[in-house]
């Protein structure tokens, strides 16, 4: 198991990313078969989803738009959750059916608190993805429709998430030693 250090701490090893590569591939394929003959909206929520979306996007087979916003930023190993606002959003989503994409559910705050924004532009639907989630964390109610890997409430990098602004290159998801 590879251990490597990003700032001042040690982390291991987690989720590979053959492992990732593939929960993703399952992902794109429910999405596929519940949305045949429809044209979802992908949001996907920046800066740690990218790499997240970038791969489920290109497992798609149906038509699918895709726009990334930002929401207000996580400083250090805790989460702030006080979602400000939200930049980049330039779509009506009036009639749309939206799916929010995250790279991880963590308290849940920032999504419980972002959603209503998105909800009072009725939408014609709207259901979310997420890379992971740390279900113990969880403290607001969510309904996740699309969850890649149920983690414990360990810090985690790689893959598009970052500590204090380093690891977003990992090809791997690593833990907290
Ligand atoms: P929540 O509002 O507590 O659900 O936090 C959501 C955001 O916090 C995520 O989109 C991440 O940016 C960040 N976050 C939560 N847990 C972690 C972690 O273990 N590693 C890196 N970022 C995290």
């Amino acid at each position: 198991m590879a251990i490597i250090n990003v700032h001042d701490k040690q982390f291991e090893t987690y989720l590979s990313d053959e492992v990732i590569g593939q929960r993703i591939r399952e992902l794109a394929a429910a999405i596929n078969s519940d949305y045949a003959g429809r044209r979802p909206l992908f949001i996907a929520i920046l800066n740690g989803s990218f790499m997240f979306a970038s791969d489920l996007f290109k497992h798609l087979d149906i038509e699918a738009e895709l726009c990334f916003i930002k929401l207000a930023s996580y400083k250090g190993m805790k989460s702030s959750g006080n979602v400000v606002t939200s930049i980049g959003l330039e779509d009506d989503l009036f009639d749309k059916e939206v799916i929010i994409v995250e790279d991880i559910v963590d308290t849940g705050k920032t999504l419980h608190n972002f959603l209503p924004k998105l909800q009072h532009q009725q939408p014609k639907s709207m259901k979310i993805a997420t890379l992971l989630h740390k279900k113990e964390a969880t403290a607001y109610p969510l309904t996740l429709d699309y969850v890649g890997f149920e983690i414990p409430d360990k810090f985690v990098v790689g893959y598009g998430l970052d500590y204090d602004g380093l690891g977003r290159n990992l090809k791997e998801i690593y833990q907290l030693v």
